[in-house]
C-alpha cells in the first residue's frame, strides 16, 4: 500500500509554478544554435557515402575547391588526433577512410563562406569508391557466411540473464504462450536539426555551442578527435530545440565536424544539418527483434519467462550496447517470475547507426512482453486485467534481476487508478461481443522502469552542481545536465529554491558549460532530477549550514531553533509568525564575509550487475507505470481512432506537477507515434522517406481531447524531496496497450510495429 510520509519540502518543490523558460520561447526570443553568428564565420557542410558499404580508394575534391568562395575540403588525414568518435567502443571514425558502413556516413567536409555554398560545394566533391557486399538485416548479419560489418560475427554485445531453473518454471506450467514481435525504427523528430557553431580561441582554444544533451560527452569526443586538453575546449550547450535521446552521442560527431574545420581555417565555423541528412546519419530507436516465452499456472500466476531479444544496432556500435543493457533488465515485464532466463544481442548492419531514443531499448521488449501477456490470459481464458493484476510486482519481490524491491512499489496502486479512471470493469468486453462497423477495445499495458543509468553505466553515474547567493539575494545555479525541453531548469530551480528557502523568482539556472561544473555524466534515462537534483541539495546542505546561525541571529532564536523556510522567508520552528526575508538573511552573510559559493556532490552507490548470471540490484529504484487506452477501429480500413488514453506513474514527487504532466502528455503522443504511425522504410541500406512528409508523426489531429495522466507519489528516500525518474516511462507503453485495445476490438492480433491499416485490414482478410 501507498505509504503516506509527510513531506519536509513544501514551499516551492510540488508546485505547477511558470516554466523559468516559457516567456522567450513563446515570444521567439530564444536563440537557437542557428541563431547564432559571429564576424568572420564559415559554414561547413558534409560529404557522405552514397552506398551502404564502399571502399574509398580516393576523395577528388578539385571542383569543390575551385568554386569561389569555398575555403577548405578536409578529410580523415586532416584529423589532428584520434580518427574515433569516443564513445561506448573507440569504433566508429570521424571520418571515413578506406571505407565507409552505411549509406549517409561522413566521408569529408567543405568549408565555404556561405552554408549554400558549402552545400553546393559538397555535392562535386568526387568519391572513387568500389562498392562492397552488405547485411541489412540483423539476424542474417548473425549468421556465419554473413558479410562482415563489426568484429568477428558481427555482434557489438551480448548479455544474458539466469533467474531460477527455466527447466522447471516450463514445466510447472500448465499454459505456455511463445511468439515473436518485432519493431520497427523510430525517428526522434526533434523540430531543430542538429547544429554546432565553433570558436577558436586565439589562445589556441575551442568553445562550441550547440544543440545538445550531453556537454561532457561532446567534450570528450571534441578533445581526442583535436588532440586537445580538455581545459582548452568549452561545450556550451544553446536551448535546445527537442532531442529525445536523439541528441545524446551524435552531437559528438557534429561538433567535432565543426571543431575541427574551426581550427583548421582559424574563423568560428558554423554546421548545421538539414533535415533529409539528419534523418539519414543521426541515430534512431533500434528496430528490434523479440522472441518470448511466457509459462502460468491454470490460475494466471507466471512460472517462468524466456526471452530472445535482438537490436539492429547499424554499423557502429554507438550506444548499443547500454541500450541493449536496458532491454534486458526489463525483458519480462513489471511481474514477479521466479524463473526468468534472457539472451540480447546487439547486432552490426550497413545501416545507419541506432542509438539514444527516450525509452532506450525498453519500448521494443515493452511492446514483446505486454503483447505476449494479453495473449496468454486469451489462452488462460482470464481477462487481461485479472492476469497482470495478479503478478504485478509488490514490496518484497524480485525483478528479473533478482533486485529484491524494499521501498516504494506503486505498481498496483498505479494499475488500480488507471483502469478506475478508463472504467474498465464497465467498458470491458471480449472480441467475440464486438460487431458493426466501427468496433471499440479497451487495452491496458504496465512496465517497470529503472532510474538512471544503472549497474552496467555506474561510472558515470554522478553529479555535481555550482551554487553560488549573490548579496542581493539572488541565486545562481549551474549543473551538468541540460534542459532540452523537458523542463530540467525549472524542476532543478524549485529543488534549490526550496533548498536554500529562496525565491523561486530570485533563482537562475545558468547554460551548461562544461568549464562550470565537472561532469556530471550525460542528461538521460530520466536520472536528471534525481542526479542534478540531489548535487544542488548537497550544495543546499551546506549552504544552509553557514546560512541558518546568521538567520537564527535576526530572529534571536535559540542556537539549537531549527531554521526552516516558506515563501522567501526564514523563520525558526514554532514560532512561524516571525519571519525575515532570505534577501535579508543573505545581506547579513555578506556582512559577516560568510562564503556564499559551493559545490554539491551526488553519487550513485550500491548498483550491481553480474554478467555471468546476468542477476544484481540494476538500479537504484524502478518507477512503476501503467497505460489504458480505448481505441475505435473502422472495420474496412483499418483506420484507428485513439478515443481515450490514460497514463499513470508513480514518480516518489511531482516536483512541478504540471510540467510532470507535460512529460506524461508528450511521451504518451510520442509512444502513440511509434504504435501506430511512424514507419521509417530502410530499403537495402537506403532511406525511402527521410523527411516529415513521407515519415509520418501523430499531430494533435490523430490524438483524442484528452491526455489523462495519473501521478502517485509514494516517496523515495533516496530522492530530492522523494522524487524518482519520469523522463522515459511515458513512452514506453503506449504501443503495446493499443496493439492490445485493437485486438479487444477486432479480434485480431498484430505482432509488427507499427500497428499500421493495412495490416489491421490484412489479418482481418487472413484470420491471424
Ligand atoms: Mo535518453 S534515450 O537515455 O537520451
Amino acid at each position: 500500500m501507498a505509504r503516506k510520509t509527510k513531506p519536509t519540502y513544501l514551499s516551492v518543490v510540488g508546485r505547477s509554478l511558470p516554466r523559468k523558460d516559457a516567456r522567450e520561447k513563446t515570444t521567439g526570443q530564444a536563440k537557437f544554435v542557428d541563431d547564432y553568428t559571429r564576424e568572420d564565420m564559415l559554414h561547413a557542410a558534409t560529404v557522405r557515402s552514397p552506398r551502404p558499404h564502399i571502399r574509398i580508394r580516393g576523395v577528388d575534391a578539385r571542383e569543390a575547391l575551385a568554386l569561389d568562395g569555398v575555403v577548405a575540403v578536409y578529410t580523415a588525414g586532416d584529423v589532428p588526433g584520434v580518427n574515433q568518435v569516443h564513445l561506448v567502443y573507440d569504433d566508429y571514425p570521424l571520418l571515413a577512410d578506406k571505407t565507409a558502413k552505411f549509406m549517409g556516413q561522413a566521408v569529408a567536409l567543405v568549408v565555404a563562406e556561405t552554408r549554400e555554398l558549402a552545400k553546393r560545394a559538397a555535392k562535386l566533391v568526387r568519391l572513387d569508391y568500389e562498392e562492397l557486399p552488405a547485411v541489412y538485416d540483423p539476424l542474417e548479419a548473425m549468421k556465419k557466411k554473413s558479410p562482415t560489418v563489426y568484429g568477428e560475427d558481427n555482434i557489438f554485445k551480448s548479455f544474458k540473464i539466469r533467474k531460477g531453473n527455466l527447466k522447471q518454471g516450463f514445466a510447472q506450467a500448465d499454459v505456455i504462450h511463445e511468439k515473436i514481435y518485432t519493431s520497427n525504427y523510430q525517428v526522434q523528430g526533434y523540430i531543430e536539426t542538429q547544429g554546432m557553431l565553433a570558436e577558436p580561441g586565439a589562445d589556441g582554444s575551442l568553445t562550441i555551442y550547440g544543440s545538445l544533451q550531453c556537454p561532457n560527452y561532446v567534450l570528450d569526443a571534441v578533445a581526442g578527435c583535436l588532440a586537445l586538453p580538455h581545459s582548452r575546449v568549452r561545450i556550451v550547450q544553446t536551448i535546445t530545440g527537442g532531442a529525445f535521446g536523439g541528441k545524446e552521442d551524435v552531437p559528438s560527431i557534429v561538433a567535432s565536424h565543426a571543431g575541427l574545420c574551426a581550427l583548421k581555417t582559424g574563423r568560428p565555423v558554423k554546421l548545421i544539418y538539414d533535415r533529409e541528412e539528419d534523418f539519414q546519419s543521426m541515430s534512431k530507436r533500434h528496430p528490434g527483434w523479440v522472441s518470448i516465452k511466457y509459462g502460468a499456472k491454470k490460475d494466471g500466476t507466471l512460472t517462468a519467462c524466456q526471452v530472445k531479444y535482438i537490436l539492429d544496432g547499424g554499423a557502429f556500435a554507438t550506444l548499443s550496447p547500454i541500450v541493449l543493457w536496458r532491454g534486458t533488465c526489463h525483458a519480462a515485464g513489471p511481474y514477479d517470475i521466479p524463473n526468468v532466463w534472457v539472451d540480447a544481442h546487439a547486432v552490426a548492419t550497413n545501416k545507419v547507426p541506432c542509438g539514444a531514443f527516450r525509452g532506450f531499448g525498453q519500448p521494443q521488449v515493452a511492446w514483446a512482453n505486454e503483447s505476449a501477456m494479453d495473449e496468454l490470459s486469451g489462452k488462460l481464458g482470464m481477462d487481461p486485467l485479472a492476469l497482470r493484476r495478479k503478478n504485478l510486482m509488490e514490496l518484497g519481490d524480485r525483478t528479473i534481476t533478482n533486485h529484491v524491491i524494499r521501498e516504494n512499489c506503486g505498481a498496483a496502486e498505479v494499475f488500480d487508478q488507471v483502469i478506475k479512471a478508463i472504467d474498465w470493469d464497465k467498458k470491458w468486453a471480449p472480441p467475440a461481443k464486438k460487431t458493426g462497423a466501427l468496433r471499440r477495445g479497451l487495452g491496458i499495458a504496465s512496465s517497470i522502469y529503472g532510474v538512471g543509468l544503472g549497474a552496467f553505466g555506474k561510472h558515470l553515474d554522478r553529479a555535481s552542481a555550482h551554487l553560488q547567493v549573490n548579496k542581493d539575494g539572488s541565486v545562481t545555479v549551474a549543473v551538468g545536465n541540460t534542459d532540452m525541453g523537458q523542463g530540467a531548469q525549472t524542476v532543478l530551480v524549485q529543488i534549490a529554491a526550496e533548498g536554500l528557502g529562496a525565491p523561486y523568482d530570485q533563482v537562475e539556472m545558468m547554460a551548461p558549460d562544461t568549464s562550470r561544473v565537472p561532469d556530471s555524466g550525460p542528461t538521460v534515462a530520466s536520472r536528471t532530477t534525481v542526479m542534478s537534483g540531489n548535487a544542488i541539495l548537497d550544495a543546499c546542505r551546506i549552504l544552509r549550514e553557514r546560512i541558518d546561525p546568521v538567520a537564527r541571529e535576526l530572529l534571536e532564536a535559540t542556537p539549537k531553533a531549527r531554521m526552516l523556510t516558506a515563501d522567501g522567508s526564514y523563520y525558526a520552528e514554532g514560532s512561524p509568525r516571525k519571519k525575515v526575508a532570505f534577501a535579508e538573511v543573505i545581506a547579513k552573510c555578506y556582512a559577516r564575509r560568510v562564503n556564499m559559493a559551493t559545490q554539491g556532490y551526488y553519487r550513485v552507490e550500491g548498483t550491481t550487475f553480474d554478467l555471468e548470471t546476468g542477476l544484481g540490484d540494476a538500479y537504484q529504484t524502478y518507477t512503476w507505470s501503467t497505460v489504458a487506452v480505448e481505441v475505435e477501429v473502422d472495420m474496412e480500413t483499418g483506420e484507428v481512432t485513439v478515443l481515450d488514453f490514460v497514463s499513470g506513474h508513480d514518480i516518489g514527487k511531482a516536483v512541478n506537477p504540471q510540467l510532470a504532466e507535460g512529460q506524461i502528455q508528450g511521451g504518451g503522443v510520442q509512444g502513440i507515434g511509434y504504435g501506430l504511425f511512424e514507419n521509417l522504410i530502410v530499403k537495402d541500406g537506403v532511406l525511402v522517406n527521410p523527411s516529415f512528409t513521407g515519415y509520418i508523426m501523430p499531430t494533435t489531429m490523430d490524438l483524442p481531447a484528452e491526455l489523462r495522466a495519473i501521478i502517485v507519489e509514494q516517496p523515495w528516500s533516496g530522492g530530492p524531496c522523494g522524487a524518482r525518474g519520469l523522463g522515459e516511462p511515458p513512452l514506453i507503453l503506449s504501443a503495446p496497450a493499443l496493439a492490445n485495445a485493437i485486438y479487444n476490438a477486432v479480434g485480431r492480433r498484430i505482432r509488427d510495429l507499427p500497428v499500421l491499416p493495412e495490416k489491421i485490414v490484412l489479418a482481418r482478410e487472413r484470420g491471424d
